[in-house]
């Protein structure tokens, strides 16, 4: 099976959040259950730079009139192996900052072309426009970056073109841009419709994504029901209802290759999971490292997360002083929100002792926040899947989280029946409010205090398996049943003239 799997971030060229850790990760364990993959992603600078092997296939042309030729480059992942390739635009992708946005956390003002281009070029591949020999039986695409892909398959009406995968890992980014982007990306006016592209008089690339692939998919059963919501669906839950029987959710894995505490080498102690006395060392060691008081018994409560409004970041600095009540202490990995990131360094000044907030992204930070906290803070108001709260299991690290999502389809609340049969992981509250959240950190602080009974909820957590394997073959079954028609039925409006 030829999948070209296309994605903006890939771990480890390139990361914002959970986004680049399943595009690193699904290819390869999709290549490891027989899958012949390719990645496609945009050449930032990093990217290109951490490439392996990197070597040029050949001209793009100008696909998109930018007045600069487009080169594809191919190389492969670090340690997977995996065949990536690059597209080499340097007006478009050459440049200081991050993915999607400036060093001021400004979208870059061509994002249109930019996605666009990465959207183009998918598509190119899967046809006689390609410079390479290889051509893909699926395009699987992610987010609403690589949304207009399927669009422009529609559009060129070929007589043969791949099934197509559309996953979605967040709906509330959109990709919305001014109708004019229409024309410019090339399509034809006809296409700017409500059963098309429009979406509330602008050009929407995820709807591109949702409405012109065969199949669509999110990354865990839970917000698979919950996008068909209004209270979730982002005003799109009308098109997924419609198309209920074309979604489906399969829950992401986690890569414990790169996440496993023993042979973590960012960590000052790599221990065994559910080594409670390899913990403890962690534990002092990242207080001492954040400046926190060294206090052996205080519950330390770990944040590694994106600062953005889903993440509910603004409970638990409501909860703060509640929580700092309680004795324990909250440590913070974060960037985003810069009210968010004030209201985290305001309590670090007035409470250097129980509160570090680290306002910036740090890869090993959060390697050691994993292995060093008690309990991991996720009062997500929504959430596709979150992958930290796999991450915390294995090193044994109790998530307290709002069932939604991913989190819900994830957790065993602790409760008396789960502690007995020994399946509860950690502390679930169900109304996404200050109020609920806090109870819950209460709920764990006590449960702290009570080693024998922690213990049994750490155990739970240490017991997760989350690996990827399970997924990927998920995946290669949706594959399946899309390869080989020469084209998907999609909407009904995407089939190829066959
Ligand atoms: P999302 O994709 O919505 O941000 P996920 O839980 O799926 O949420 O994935 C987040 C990923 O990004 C994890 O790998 C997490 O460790 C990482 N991450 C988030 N913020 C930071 C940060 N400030 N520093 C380092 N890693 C971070
Ligand atoms: C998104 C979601 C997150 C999910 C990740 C990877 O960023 O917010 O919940 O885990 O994608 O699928």
């Amino acid at each position: 099976m030829r999948v070209l799997f296309a994605s903006s971030e890939v771990f480890p060229l390139i990361k914002t959040g959970g986004l680049a850790d399943v595009s690193g990760a699904l290819p390869a364990a999709l290549a490891e259950a027989g899958a012949d993959m390719r990645i496609l992603l945009p050449g930032y600078p990093q990217a290109m730079d951490a490439t392996e092997a990197k070597r040029e296939v050949g001209s793009l042309g100008d696909p998109l009139a930018i007045g600069a030729e487009t080169r594809l480059v191919s190389g492969k992942l670090p340690e997977s192996g995996v065949p990536v390739w690059l597209i080499d635009c340097p007006v478009l992708f050459q440049r200081d900052g991050g993915p999607y946005q400036d060093g001021h956390g400004r979208d870059w003002p061509d994002n249109a072309l930019r996605f666009g281009l990465l959207s183009r070029v998918a598509a190119q591949l899967c046809t006689d426009g390609s410079p390479a020999k290889w051509r893909p039986q699926i395009l699987h695409c992610n987010d609403w970056q690589t949304g207009l892909a399927p669009a422009y398959l529609h559009a060129w009406e070929l007589l043969a073109r791949p099934g197509t995968v559309f996953t979605i890992h967040n709906i509330a980014y959109q990709g919305q841009f001014p109708p004019e982007m229409v024309a410019r990306l090339g399509f034809p006016p006809e296409m700017y419709a409500m059963e098309g592209l429009e979406y509330y008089d602008s050009l929407s690339f995820l709807k591109g994504g949702l409405y012109y692939s065969d199949r669509l998919t999110t990354v865990s059963p839970r917000y698979a029901k919950e996008i068909q919501t209004p209270a979730f669906g982002c005003g799109i839950e009308g098109l997924l209802s419609r198309r209920a029987t074309d979604l489906c959710g399969i829950l992401n894995g986690a890569d414990y290759g790169v996440w496993d505490p023993e042979s973590d080498s960012h960590l000052a102690h790599p221990f065994k999971p559910g080594d409670t006395a390899g913990k403890a060392r962690n534990k002092a060691a990242l207080q001492e490292e954040l400046g926190l008081a060294p206090l052996p018994q205080a519950p330390l409560m770990v944040i590694v997360s994106r600062l953005s409004d889903h993440k509910g970041m603004d409970l638990v600095l409501a909860a703060l002083p509640a929580i700092l009540a309680m004795g324990a202490q909250v440590a913070l990995v974060g960037t985003g929100d810069h009210q968010l990131e004030d209201g985290f360094r305001a309590a670090a000044a007035a409470h250097p002792a129980q509160v570090a907030a680290c306002i910036g992204y740090s890869e090993q930070l959060a390697h050691r926040m994993m292995a060093g906290g008690d309990i991991l803070l996720m009062p997500s108001r929504f959430e596709p899947c979150g992958l930290t709260q796999f991450y915390a299991f294995r090193y044994g690290t109790v998530p307290v989280a709002h069932a939604t999502g991913g989190l819900a389809d994830t957790l065993v609340d602790t409760g008396y029946d789960t502690l007995m049969t020994g399946t509860a992981n950690g502390f679930v509250f169900e109304h996404c409010n200050a109020g609920a959240f806090q109870w819950a950190v209460e709920r764990a602080v006590a449960l702290h205090a009570r080693p024998d009974q922690w213990r049994k909820i750490v155990k739970a957590c240490v017991a997760q398996d989350f690996s990827w394997g399970r997924s990927a073959l998920r995946y290669l079954d949706l594959y399946k049943s899309l390869a080989g028609t020469g084209k998907g039925g999609g909407n009904g409006k995407g089939r190829a003239k066959a």
